[in-house]
């Protein structure tokens, strides 16, 4: 996969990312709402995972980062991968440098994975599932088009207590 859009590039991961990949996935504050910050050897692992996905055939998962066109620079990463084969729902997510927030960074990029999803994975759906107290990525959600499906109550086991998730969608047809 890469994506361009005005500001971005959207490309498959490669091992010298992990720099800016650990900066994302260690950091507290990013992780805040997923559990607690990553070590070095899980976000590893993961990048390893990412790249590996890349070579999978039939392609059911794709991890790529999130890159500045004017200067090559990793913002984030997001990862679109295929939920429930039966019906062709994909499932989208994304994390961002904190640095990088409140630029409109991850809506840009989700537009161009979408985009991508219904041309050129001709998905039925895309979910995306987000804790209910994350108010940036629920407003993510509703700016590209993603409509408000329901709450999965005490699914996520963070800190030491449940929190509860927001389920948002977008169905081909309204794409
Ligand atoms: C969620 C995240 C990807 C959003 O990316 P972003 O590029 O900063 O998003 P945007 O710049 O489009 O901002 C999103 C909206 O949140 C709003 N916002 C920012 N901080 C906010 C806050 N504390 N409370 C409520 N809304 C807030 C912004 O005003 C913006 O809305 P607007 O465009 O209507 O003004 C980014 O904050 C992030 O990486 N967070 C940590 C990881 C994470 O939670 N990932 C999502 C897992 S589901």
């Amino acid at each position: 996969m890469q994506l361009t859009t005005s500001r971005l590039m959207i490309r498959e991961p490669v091992a010298e990312d992990f720099p800016a990949v650990f900066e994302i996935f260690g950091s507290a504050d990013v992780r805040r709402f997923e559990g607690p910050p990553q070590t070095e050897a899980e976000v590893y692992a993961a990048l390893v995972r990412a790249i590996q996905c890349g070579q999978s055939e039939p392609r059911t998962a794709f991890r790529p980062v999130i890159t500045y066109r004017e200067d090559g620079r990793v913002c984030g990463t997001i990862s679109l991968r295929l939920n429930n084969s039966e019906i062709n729902e994909w499932e989208i997510g994304w994390m961002l440098r904190q640095a990088d927030w409140g630029k409109g960074i991850a809506a840009e990029a989700a537009r161009a994975v979408l985009e991508f999803a219904f041309t050129q994975l001709e998905a039925h759906r895309v979910v995306a599932f987000c804790h209910a107290g994350n108010r940036q990525s629920v407003r993510v959600m509703e700016k590209i088009g993603m409509q408000y499906e329901g709450r999965l109550r005490q699914v996520r086991w963070i800190n030491g207590a449940w929190h509860d998730e927001f389920v948002y969608a977008i169905v081909a047809d309204l794409w």
